[in-house]
């Protein structure tokens, strides 16, 4: 993490201050690899691991969920001690899970990596075969027609507009994964900080958007005979370790970060991951200083323990999961001023399979 960063986040255990210590000590912004984070107030510590500040409550939990991640990037003699036996164990019952919901797994950050950072001007062309064999023609052109206005391109058509009429300072990310969007806003917000779980995601996202050091190539899969991500893409990277952007590990339902200091809030694709949905619009209001814009957009894949919640908050005329959020956000105190409500989202899984979400977006104003 930037040390500069600092001073937008709070303890997760008792939302007091927080000192940074580590060794290296030059400009007025500079990057710490390495050193922990102490509340000054509880005393509590929290790690940087190869860059990755962990802003979470139970860092001993953390390392061991996370481990797969955490293990990719960072040498197992820089684990803080009190936490080590824990962590070598869950590395070493760890497996290589093919499924979606591990953002842990290599594979599928690079799925995550391929949306946020590749367009369909990418050369060479990362969804035909490198080999003399042909693609499928329904999947090139279903790439070539949807891949480029997804949701991120709505929302940086929203965010133009909206910076247009007042100039963004802030600009915080939940559940940013790896952070494509910063690259995609930074002319138009002159802060951004991006918070996920996912350790993986943090640490490429940093490389990616900030030019932090990473010291793996970035794969994507390509035939899944080759493996599971066999094809090596390259990408132009600008520095931007300058303190107008930056990202932090944290928790959604404990979120590290001070209160009513950002402009602009965004979450995509995260609601409909968290047990009780109806937190998110209303950390994004807390987060946002008043006439603050918060952006929300997801398909809605609610578990159902989750969409049973949901139903018994919600008044009994709301029949569907778009109409549902917008009451989430109103209740919150926003007063929606965008919507679109079937935007296609496209994940490219490998060369024979595409999926095609139909994501929702708003997007509201905080009116106090
Ligand atoms: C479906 S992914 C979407 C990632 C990114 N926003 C995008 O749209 O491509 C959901 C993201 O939310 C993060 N996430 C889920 N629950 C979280 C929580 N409780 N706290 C922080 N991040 C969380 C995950 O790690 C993951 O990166
Ligand atoms: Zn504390």
């Amino acid at each position: 993490m930037l040390n500069v960063t600092g001073s937008r986040l709070r303890c997760p255990a008792c939302t007091g201050p927080l000192k940074i210590h580590s060794g290296t000590l030059a400009a007025a912004v500079y990057e710490i690899t390495s050193g922990t984070l102490r509340c000054e107030n509880c005393q509590a510590t929290y790690p940087i691991l190869a860059g990755v500040a962990i802003l979470v409550e139970d860092i001993a939990g953390y390392l061991i969920e996370h481990a797969k991640g955490i293990a990719r990037l960072v040498p197992d003699s820089s684990i803080p001690p009190d936490f080590l036996d824990d962590y070598l164990q869950a590395k070493s019952e760890l497996t290589t899970e093919h499924i979606e919901e591990d953002l842990e797994a290599e594979r599928v950050i690079a799925l995550y990596f391929m949306n946020h950072y590749l367009s369909t001007s990418h050369a060479p062309s990362w969804f035909k075969p490198s080999s003399g064999t042909t693609g499928s023609p329904l999947i090139e052109s279903l790439i070539r027609e949807h891949w480029d206005s997804g949701p991120h391109a709505k929302i940086v058509e929203w965010v133009m507009e909206f910076s247009d009429r007042k100039p963004i300072q802030s600009t915080i990310e939940l559940g940013c994964g790896v952070a494509g969007l910063s690259k995609m806003l930074r002319p138009r917000t002159s802060y951004y900080l991006g918070v996920d779980s996912s350790f993986a995601s943090i640490a490429l996202g940093r490389h990616l958007a900030l030019g932090a050091p990473y010291d793996r190539a970035v794969r994507i899969p390509g035939d899944l005979l080759d493996g599971p991500v066999s094809m090596k893409i390259e990408l132009p990277i600008t520095p931007a370790l300058d303190g107008s952007a930056d990202l932090i590990v944290g928790n959604l339902d404990n979120l590290p970060v001070i209160r009513e200091q950002f402009d602009l809030a965004l979450a995509l694709n995260a609601i409909d991951m968290l047990d009780e949905p109806e937190g998110l619009p209303q950390l994004q209001h807390d987060l946002l200083k008043k006439g603050g814009m918060a952006i929300q957009s997801c398909p809605y894949i609610w578990h159902e323990s989750v969409a049973a919640h949901l139903r018994e908050i919600l008044p009994k005329d709301i029949k569907d999961s778009a109409k549902a959020v917008e009451w989430l956000y109103a209740q919150s105190g926003f007063q929606i001023e965008k919507k679109s409500n079937h935007v296609p989202w496209l994940f490219f899984k490998h060369l024979r399979q595409l999926e095609i979400y139909s994501v929702h977006l708003l997007a509201g104003l905080k009116l106090n």
